[in-house]
Order: C-alpha cells, then sequence, then structure tokens
C-alpha cells in the first residue's frame, strides 16, 4: 500500500539554500567547470542513493493545481474550475499506481497555472531541493496546469541541484470530463520519474505519452490532448503501459544551474511582442515600470520595425538586459544575421522562445550576471 503523507501547504515558507550544482556563475568556463563537476558530483553522491534491491522508487508528488485538478461546473458541457482537486484525489483515481513507487503526496498550491507566480516557484525550488538533499525521495513528480507548465519545468531546470528526476505533468481534460487524460498523464509521469534512467535529463514534462524535456517542449493547440511539443529537439522520449523508453542516453554536459533566488518577486523582465505597424509604446511602457530586461518576441528571426530596434539598442546602451528571441515558435534567432547584435548591443535568445527568455534573464539578473558576452554564453549554454 503505498505510503501517503498529505499535508496542506499553501504559501509555504521558504526552505533553506540550496547546493548548486552546475555553474554557480552561469558559465561553463573550466574554472566553474571544477566547481560543476565538483558540485554536480557533490550532488550526483547525495543522490547516489537508489532503492534498495526488490524496494520500490519513492517519488513525491507535489500538487499546484491546474485542469489535471480541476472539476466541472454542474451547469456547462464545458465549463470546469482548475485546481479543485487535492494530490490525494489524483493518486486515488489511479489505481495500480502504488505498484510502480512508494508515493508521498504535498499539496504546495491548487491555482489554474495562468496565476502561478514567483513565489510558488520558490517553494516548490526549495522544496524539491530539500526533499533530495534529505534524500527523502528518487524522483519527483509536480501535477501543474498547461497553460505555464513549459515555464516552471524551465525554471526548475535550473535550479534544482540534484541529478534525480523531476518531471511535471498537466491534463487537457478536467479530473470529471470524458476520457480524462489526467490519470494516464500522472501514472505516466511516475513511471518517468520512477524509471533509473530517467537521472540527469534535467527537469521533464510528461503527457500523452511523451517525455519532453524543460528546454524545447511547448504547448501548440489551445485543446488538443497532443498539444505539446518539442519543436527543435523532438521529445526525449516515450512512455506506456509497458515501458518508458528514451531516445538518447542521458547528456553528461553540467546543466547551467543558479542558486534558487532568495526572495520574490524576481527582477521584472518584459516580453514585446513585435507585429506590423508596431512603434516603441511597448519598449517604454516596459522601461517606464522599471524593467531591468526586455525580451522581444520578434517577427521572423527577432526582427522588429526600425523605431522598436532604435528603442531597445537605446535601452541597451542604458544597461537594459535586451534579448532578442521570436514569436514564430521554433527555430533559433541568428545573432548578427539581419539585426546586428554587436552594434545594438543585444543578445539572441538562440532557441529558447520568449517566456523561457524571460525566464532565464530574470535568474541571470538575480544572480548579478550582466556583461554581455557572459549572458550570451549562458544562453548558448543553457
Ligand atoms: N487553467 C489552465 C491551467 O491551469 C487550464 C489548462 C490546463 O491545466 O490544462 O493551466
Amino acid at each position: 500500500m503505498a505510503r501517503i503523507s498529505i499535508f496542506g501547504m499553501v504559501g509555504l515558507a521558504a526552505c533553506s539554500a540550496v547546493l548548486v550544482a552546475g555553474c554557480a556563475n552561469g558559465s561553463t568556463d573550466s574554472e566553474s567547470a571544477a566547481q560543476s563537476s565538483a558540485a554536480s558530483q557533490t550532488a550526483t553522491s547525495t543522490a547516489k542513493s537508489t532503492p534498495a534491491p526488490g524496494q520500490l522508487p519513492r517519488i513525491t508528488i507535489l500538487a499546484t493545481g491546474g485542469t489535471i485538478a480541476g472539476k466541472a461546473n454542474a451547469n456547462s458541457a464545458v465549463g470546469y474550475t482548475a485546481g479543485e482537486a487535492t494530490a490525494q484525489d489524483l493518486i486515488d483515481a489511479v489505481p495500480g499506481i502504488d505498484k510502480i513507487a512508494k508515493l508521498d503526496a504535498e499539496q504546495i498550491a491548487n491555482i489554474g497555472s495562468q496565476d502561478m507566480n514567483d513565489e510558488v516557484w520558490l517553494t516548490l525550488a526549495n522544496r524539491i531541493n530539500q526533499i533530495f538533499a534529505d534524500d527523502k525521495a528518487d524522483g519527483v513528480v509536480v501535477t501543474h496546469g498547461t497553460d505555464t507548465i513549459e515555464e516552471t519545468a524551465f525554471f526548475l531546470d535550473h535550479v534544482v541541484a540534484s541529478p534525480k528526476p523531476v518531471v511535471l505533468v498537466g491534463s487537457m481534460r478536467p479530473s470529471t470530463a470524458l476520457s480524462a487524460d489526467g490519470p494516464a498523464n500522472l501514472r505516466s509521469a511516475v513511471q518517468v520519474a520512477a524509471d533509473a534512467d530517467a537521472r540527469d535529463r534535467g527537469t521533464m514534462v510528461v503527457l500523452n505519452d511523451t517525455i519532453h524535456g524543460a528546454k524545447d517542449v511547448t504547448k501548440t493547440n489551445t485543446t488538443s490532448v497532443q498539444t505539446f511539443v518539442s519543436p527543435n529537439t523532438g521529445p526525449l522520449g516515450h512512455v506506456d503501459a509497458a515501458a518508458v523508453t528514451f531516445a538518447e542516453p542521458a547528456s553528461a554536459h553540467p546543466r547551467l544551474t543558479f542558486p534558487v533566488p532568495g526572495k520574490s518577486p524576481l527582477p521584472q523582465v518584459a516580453i514585446v511582442y513585435s507585429h506590423a505597424g508596431m512603434d516603441a509604446t511597448q519598449v517604454n511602457d516596459a522601461l517606464g515600470h522599471g524593467a531591468q530586461g526586455i525580451v522581444l518576441a520578434g517577427v521572423g528571426d527577432g526582427n522588429t520595425a526600425k523605431p522598436v530596434v532604435a528603442a531597445l539598442s537605446a535601452a541597451a546602451g542604458k544597461g537594459v538586459l535586451v534579448i532578442r528571441s521570436s514569436r514564430v515558435g521554433s527555430g533559433s534567432v541568428v545573432r548578427n544575421a539581419e539585426l546586428n547584435d554587436d552594434e545594438l548591443g543585444t543578445i539572441s535568445a538562440l532557441d529558447l522562445n520568449p517566456a523561457k527568455a524571460r525566464i532565464l534573464t530574470q535568474l541571470l539578473l538575480a544572480n548579478g550576471i550582466t556583461d554581455k558576452a557572459k549572458v550570451q554564453q549562458d544562453f548558448a549554454d543553457c
């Protein structure tokens, strides 16, 4: 019988500071690579404890809400409210899940992920690092709404200090829907987190029998169960009732990680959405509200109208981190192509979408990393 300890933790006070595995200063140069290998070595040794022979892997489920915890509204054919079912309800809906892993569950929040925020992020990050530092689990599953799951996954991918697996899972249909996808997705997520080959892969997102890495996964359809794709790299693997299959061995490349920021809110970074007939209003508004960084969701290859280019370059000249990403949805923004980043003082987001480019910029700013060459290198290394 699964050992379940449920305790509600809404607004949990942040736990203690975290070990940094990977590069404390956000780069992979030789010195920090040594730190990184030492740190990751430490993290690996901390994480080395694997289930004793014959013992089930220990998985902690951290619930935050979302449609997976949604319940239909009685008076509507399509209406529902996210974040109503508890972690216990989700586990109870998956017969046999206790044959896959020994489960613990904690309620971190119960919100629609459109309301996900820095405070919940910091609570999640500190709780996951504490669970792994105390060797309380072999993996963690986070249940989450799908609207911002890719953002939370990317954030955790860069602040979790352990090589143990963290798997985010959601659903496109509420728990009370016909053919609800949540129970099968939760089972898959626990299977992946419990799999011996899931270590050293960073944070993952599992839905619809597919395993995605945090860096590339993105939501591409408003309602379809097959909404998540990894447009640049393809998925990491697949999972079904019989097996977890990863396409490639885990990478030995030290992950770019940072200490969990000590306080929320994280540094203010705005996203400016480019469109035809655009002027510099969005840029000026962002600066007027104190943005320390601006991410351009550019047209095409990170492009935008001339008045916007001028305003962004002027902001970069005043020390604002300006990152060129693209609204297109796949591909990499080429540095110094149609727009010359060297001359403009801007950074290319390379293959990070605007939402993830914003998060990396926040982490860099939170760690005092503003040197443009360093920032560009960290975008290349992430
Ligand atoms: N309220 C949205 C969210 O929590 C629903 C989307 C979902 O979870 O599938 O992200």
